[in-house]
């Protein structure tokens, strides 16, 4: 389990659990990655939660972590993105089988609502399970009949829906037009965003 790959983000309400969970994870041999937020200054939980996904969705990442205040603002930016599975946790047994049984691939957390002991705990129990239907095949003929059907359906997908799949959410999008400037360039429309709102 210690080789897969770990994204973390937060927004400025998540950040100070996201470093000390990212510090349990790479104490135990994880290699994590962070999109941001970098600073704990207020800013937009939506846009972390959308460059995480975005990672993933690319395939740079196999497992995201998101911390904001509840943990429910993450979990439902996350949740807008195919191919995203997220789910807010507070006790471990949820933070078990929503891997096991929901294949989930995104875990969110509350700073606000979990201290960072039980953060450790819901992390641990998340990443320590599998999905189901990959290691007992109890859900495998209905995953794989889903799967034929989303493979099926995305090859009849014309390119505008491929391309419309593949870009950017439409909250960033929306944002960066919105200050003129780059999507891609999280920390300048976050810096834009701060700016406006100051
Ligand atoms: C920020 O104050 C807070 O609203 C945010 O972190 C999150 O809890 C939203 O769901």
């Amino acid at each position: 389990m210690e080789n897969k790959r770990i994204i973390m983000g937060s927004d400025h309400a998540g950040y100070n659990l996201k470093l000390k969970v990212k510090a349990h994870l790479e104490a135990r041999g994880f290699e994590v990655a962070d999109v941001g937020t970098h600073t704990p200054e207020s800013c937009n939980y939506t846009i972390y939660a959308d460059a995480l996904c975005k990672a993933i969705a690319a395939g740079e990442a196999d497992l995201g972590i998101l911390v904001c205040g509840t943990g429910i603002g993450m979990s439902m930016a996350a949740n807008k993105h195919r191919g995203i599975r997220a789910a807010c946790c507070e006790n471990t047994f949820s933070a078990r089988m929503t891997r096991m049984h929901n294949n989930a691939n995104v875990l969110c957390l509350g700073e606000r609502v979990v201290g960072p002991g039980l953060a450790n705990k819901l992390v641990d129990a998340f990443l320590n399970a599998e999905f189901e239907a990959l290691i007992k095949g109890k859900y495998k003929a209905q995953y794989d009949a889903r799967m034929q059907d989303t493979i099926q359906k995305r090859l009849k997908s014309s390119k505008e829906t491929v391309d419309k799949f593949n870009a950017l959410s439409p909250t960033l999008e929306m944002l960066a037009k919105k200050y003129g400037v780059d999507a891609t360039d999280i920390e300048s429309l976050n810096k834009a965003i701060q700016e406006d709102e100051s």
